[in-house]
């Protein structure tokens, strides 16, 4: 099944619960919350009380993908603010397997992030332990960037890996995914789509997110 996960880094902040309610009514699966900390990447956008604002006011999956130097220090908070799913960045974290077993051990979901050039042999060891690993399509920071055309070769080789180890575990993809590049991202393997640009800079943000789904 296709998971759609709007990122709310193009939604406009002053009218944050409208936009929620536009992705719920269009039927979107989660809502990503793009962290960043102009540490690991060069901006800054929201952290946990805004999670922790979110929560309250809705019962869509909290996607938290943490773009922040060592998210050991957070992970706990973002548990308590009702992050659903927490994603870390592989190069964020020095004992990557220790921060795993923390996400799983305060009863989240886990996943791993990796940047446009890092390895998926990267994660070999510790896929068995994850529910998600999420490829970036582009460098992370902004939103608003195009698709880097090398990842689907990435999300496909990923996809053969977990197949090839039986696993069955969720390929997202983030950056730059729009209505005219998701076929070829899904075709290769991937099984949730973050999309910001694509579905709140969109007229109809409904028809968008059906749009990724069906094309
Ligand atoms: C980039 C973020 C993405 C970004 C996607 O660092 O992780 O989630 O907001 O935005 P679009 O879909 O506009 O590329
Ligand atoms: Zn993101």
């Amino acid at each position: 099944m296709i998971k759609i996960s709007p990122s709310l880094l193009a939604c406009n902040f002053a009218r944050l619960e409208e936009e929620i309610r536009k992705i719920e009514e269009g039927g979107a699966h989660y809502v990503h919350i793009d962290v960043m900390d102009g540490h690991f990447v060069p901006n800054i956008s929201i952290g946990i009380p805004v999670v922790e604002a979110l929560r309250k006011v809705t019962s869509l999956t909290l996607d938290v993908h943490l773009m922040i130097t060592d998210p050991d220090r957070y992970i706990e908070e973002f548990a308590k603010a009702g992050a659903d799913i927490i994603c870390v960045q592989q190069e964020a974290c020095i004992h990557l397997d220790r921060t795993i077993r923390h996400i799983k051990e305060l009863g989240k979901k886990a996943a791993v992030a990796l940047n446009p050039s890092t390895n998926i042999h990267a994660l070999e060891y510790v896929l068995p332990m994850l529910d998600m690993v999420l490829i970036m399509s582009v460098n992370p920071g902004f939103g608003g960037q195009a698709y880097i055309p090398y990842s689907t070769d990435k999300i496909r080789a990923l996809r053969k890996m977990t197949d090839s180890m039986g696993l069955k575990i969720d390929i997202q993809v983030d950056g730059g995914v729009t209505v005219d590049n998701c076929h070829e991202i899904k075709a290769a393997g991937a099984n949730v789509l973050v999309a910001g640009s694509a579905i709140f800079k969109a007229k109809d943000v409904k028809k968008a997110i059906l749009q990724l789904i069906e094309y």
